[in-house]
């Protein structure tokens, strides 16, 4: 989904700080060398010991700055048993992601509400059209793991649990109770659960 480049590369040179432009300026092409064109951060497990069992680990233009302007990333995403990788979009781009091990629910619901599901093991394959609401739950007994791949740099991820109750600031509870049709003190509830 991102423009085409207009040169071989474009490392990205993050420390460039007084210029904005759509994506990152390069990196002078004489200080380029072969490390830049290769990425060790997906080796890693992530940490799941966090509330929803689930990290994900983002081979993304922020950390793998050869990917400025190429218009693709990845991303490696751990569960524990039972972990979840909460409800998200991303507004630049769709994902499609292999299961490299254990065994995966993954859905994503279209914008006419329709819900797609299917439970996937190592090399199986799913796709999740660009901004489409979509999940993964480990539903094996064991850690599962995917890597997950995007058509943008920057895919961009809009984590509903966080935008919807651990913004900055606040959506007013009103709206929210509005929304979901429940009690100020449900809303108030599932907030405690974000706040830091
Ligand atoms: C999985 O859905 C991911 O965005 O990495
Ligand atoms: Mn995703």
């Amino acid at each position: 989904a991102d423009p085409d480049s207009l040169q071989d590369f474009c490392v990205a040179d993050q420390t460039a700080s007084s210029i904005s432009v759509n994506g990152f300026p390069c990196k002078p092409a004489s200080e380029v060398t072969s490390d830049d064109f290769f990425f060790d951060g997906l080796t890693k497990m992530g940490d799941t010991s966090n509330i929803f069992g689930s990290n994900v680990t983002g081979g993304n233009v922020l950390t793998f700055p050869a990917l400025n302007t190429l218009g693709i990333s990845m991303n490696r995403v751990d569960f524990a048993p039972g972990g979840v990788n909460p409800p998200h979009s991303h507004p630049r781009a769709t994902e499609s992601g292999v299961v490299i091990k254990g065994k995966l629910l993954v859905g994503f619901v279209t914008t006419g509400n329709v819900y797609h599901s299917k439970v996937l093991t190592a090399g199986q394959m799913f796709v999740i059209p660009r901004g489409l609401v979509h999940f993964q739950k480990n539903v094996g007994v064991r850690k599962a793991l995917v890597i997950a791949a995007f058509n943008s740099q920057l895919p961009g991820a809009v984590v509903l649990p966080f935008t919807l109750f651990a913004s900055t600031p606040s959506i007013p509870d009103d709206v929210l109770t509005r929304a979901f049709q429940v009690e100020e003190k449900v809303v108030k509830s599932i907030k405690s659960k974000f706040s830091s």
